[in-house]
């Protein structure tokens, strides 16, 4: 029976353009999807803009848009990337659109009413009392707040943790806090919240059940997964257990989806994102003129969410609880994928840094490169997924190419030239030694490993095939066969056996590299994509062999890493105006005298050394020289905009009279000057200032 599915990435912010992590995703989820396109399964592969929230408010105020339309400027900038690298989508939505605003009040008031749920009511509300900015006249979340830490009394920290010795706190706890948003002094405000009631044991029970148990035959999380949810269900020992209620309303100014019959209240993002998967599915399904209800009505559907390992809170415990209560359909599973890291390194989410996927494009780097890459890699497990530039090359040219396309190059000369295009039957012969092995066995195998999302397996069972038809080729030799008259009969069996196992190992890699497999395909004869049961057949002639793959050159890794500054601006949305730009400036502090500023010893800096520091997810190390004599110890929180790499060898600008700082890593010995907007943490932007060239260490600014 043809298996109806449902299928999705997590929901992009639209705030920024995708990065690669956004990339590796797709393609997972792509790949799948292909595979079971292949099979000839109903798919439906949906995603959208995760179009609402605080930060993405703020960012279209600064860009001076309406949230709207800076969220659709966003939009338009997705097809770039999902056609350059080949992903499948059926349909991209926003959760801004009306399909979502009905369906997560609808979702709402189910909840509240339950009237899904012999009448167990999971709404409930309650006074809270939280910063409020009297010059913005909005309620600040946390990242809004700023002041002096607690603990250490160090300035200008965020309202939840203090950079500089790593407390963690209550904004209510900061000292002198200010909007990060307006600078002014905030003022303690109530309000009143919507909860959703996660504690009551109905919903922990349900949870336990669902996140815990089956699905389809199978555990429904992986395993550490479920144990992750298992300890969120139950609490650690000797830590509190069990679930809070989850705040699910913000107040005006909120761009997001009002609350029925709460005037000035919205829901929080994280409560209609998850419902804009359903929302992208719907407005699908309309264009498509196909039956919504009836699809996630059916018990046969099944319904997956392919999502990062950062957001399986949301995913095991808030989405199936909502959904469950409000009597709609819940996910089969949810597969969760470690994140991407580059050469052993953490790659930055929000700012760019790292591998721009755009200026992989532009380069001119072949897509399936990278596919191939990500598809050798991947595994079902929840790990980090290493790209190591070195590793790219040598997968592509010496295995991609080398092995597997290599074999169509080797044969397709001698069938055009000497046999004029045509293929003998490997059926109609004993002596054929692939055909079998790859009928049985190695596809049912493959087909398992990628059902199992198990790429990397698959991708090395049709390696090894590669490599046994390699080995072939060098014990028949067909160019000694061409040579000699009397073997010609023999040379095009050698030679068909090869380009029909490559025509398999094809179709075994065509949800890896969907577009190759085209010209696959038509080098055949045949003008579609290629499906699974193409096994079965033998095709009987080729056409004119293009070479299908170029070799990745060594030097376009170099151009993809060298320009770190040029990436970093190919990442960030085309929505800077001067406009943007002003609206987006601090208030300017006190007035000083220029005697106050002489005070100020700022001093030119090289960059000797930069390093991670342990246990710290802000701060860098800096070895600096000021031309001193001596090398100075710095730590400075940019770690979010940049790598270590990034920085080593350059000048850069020092605070150097300021008095040592204690901290919790080490003793800091001045501060390195940054350019950020009024809200680093909404508006990525954080800029080590770098002099002008022609500046030496230890030169005075003034
Ligand atoms: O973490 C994120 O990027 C969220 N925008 C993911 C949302 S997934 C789904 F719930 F919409
Ligand atoms: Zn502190």
């Amino acid at each position: 029976m043809t298996r109806k599915l449902f299928v999705t990435t997590a929901l992009p912010y639209a705030n920024a353009a995708f990065h690669i992590g956004h990339i590796m995703e797709y393609v997972q989820a792509d790949i799948w999807v292909r595979y079971q396109r292949m099979q000839g399964e109903e798919v439906h592969f949906v995603c959208a803009d995760d179009s609402h929230g605080a930060p993405i408010m703020i960012s279209a105020e600064k860009a001076g848009l309406s949230p709207q339309a800076f969220v659709a400027q966003i939009a338009a900038g997705r097809k770039q990337y999902l056609d350059g690298f080949h992903i499948s989508f059926d349909n991209w939505h926003s959760t801004d659109g009306p399909e979502n605003h009905q369906l997560s009040q609808e979702i709402y008031r189910r909840l509240r009413d339950g009237s899904h749920n012999g009448d167990l009511r999971l709404i409930t509300s309650k006074t809270i009392e939280q910063f409020y900015d009297p010059v913005k006249n909005m309620f600040l979340a946390d990242r809004y707040i700023k002041g002096e830490c607690p603990k250490c009394g160090a300035k200008d920290q965020y309202g939840d943790s203090c950079e500089a010795c790593g407390a963690v706190y209550a904004p209510t706890e900061l000292k002198n806090p200010y909007s990060a948003l307006s600078g002014a002094t905030p003022v303690l405000k109530s309000s009143e919240h919507f909860f959703f009631r996660l504690s009551d044991p109905a919903c922990v029970n349900f949870l336990r059940e669902w996140a815990l148990g089956e699905a389809n035959g199978k555990p429904r999380l992986q395993a550490e997964v479920a144990n992750k949810a298992r300890e969120w269900l139950e609490g650690k020992e000797g830590e509190d257990s069990g679930l809070g209620d989850w705040d699910i309303s913000r107040d005006a100014p909120y761009f997001g989806i009002e609350i029925p019959d709460a005037p000035g209240k919205y829901f929080y993002v994280w409560l209609d994102a998850p419902v804009g998967y359903l929302a992208s599915l719907k407005n699908y399904f309309g264009k498509k003129g196909l039956d919504f209800d009836a699809f996630m009505a059916d018990p046969a559907t099944e319904q997956y969410h392919f999502i990062g390992k950062d957001i399986v809170y949301f995913h095991t415990l808030f989405w199936p609880a909502m959904l469950h209560f409000s009597g709609m359909k819940t996910p089969d599973s949810v597969f969760v994928h470690g994140f991407l890291t580059l050469s052993g390194e953490k790659m930055s989410k929000s700012r760019g840094t790292g591998l721009s996927p755009l200026r992989y494009l532009e380069l001119g780097m072949n897509p399936e490169w990278l596919r191939y890459y990500l598809a050798a890699k991947l595994n079902a497990k929840v790990e980090d997924l290493d790209f190591n530039p070195e590793d790219f090359v040598a997968r592509v040219n010496s295995d991609l190419i080398g092995k597997y396309i290599n074999i169509a190059s080797r044969a397709a000369g001698f069938i055009s030239k000497k046999f004029d295009g045509v293929l003998t039957d490997p059926r109609a012969r004993s002596s054929n030694p692939f055909w079998n092995s790859l009928q049985q066995g190695a596809a049912e195998q493959i087909s398992q490993a990628y059902e199992a999302r198990e790429f990397g397996k698959a991708v090395r069972q049709i390696m090894a095939l590669a490599d046994e038809i390699n080995s072939y080729v060098d014990q028949q030799k067909p160019w000694v066969l061409a040579k000699d008259e009397s073997q010609k009969a023999l040379l095009q069996d050698v030679c068909s056996d090869l380009l029909l196992s490559f025509w398999q190992l094809s179709i075994f890699l065509s949800p890896v590299l969907p577009a190759l497999s085209r010209k696959v395909a038509a080098f055949f004869g045949i003008e579609r994509d290629l499906v699974w049961s193409d096994l079965q057949q033998t095709p009987q002639k080729i056409g004119v062999y293009e070479h299908l793959m170029q070799r990745v050159d060594a030097a376009m890794l170099d151009a993809l890493f060298e320009p770190v500054t040029a990436a970093k601006a190919q990442a960030a949305p085309a929505t800077t105006t001067a406009a943007a730009a002003t609206a987006a400036i601090e208030p300017l502090a006190e007035e000083i005298k220029i005697d106050d500023f002489a005070k100020v010893d700022l001093r030119i800096a090289l960059i000797v050394d930069c390093e991670l520091v342990e246990g710290s997810d802000k701060l860098l190390r800096l070895t600096l020289d000021a031309g001193e004599g001596r090398l100075r110890n710095v730590f400075s929180g940019i770690k979010s905009a940049y790598q270590p790499a990034d920085l080593k060898g350059k000048l850069t600008v020092l605070v150097a009279n300021l008095a040592p700082r204690k901290m919790k890593f080490g003793i800091s010995e001045g501060m390195v000057l940054a350019a950020s907007a009024a809200d680093e943490k909404a508006d990525p932007g954080l800029y080590v200032l770098n002099p002008w060239p022609g500046a030496k260490p230890g030169m005075r600014v003034r």
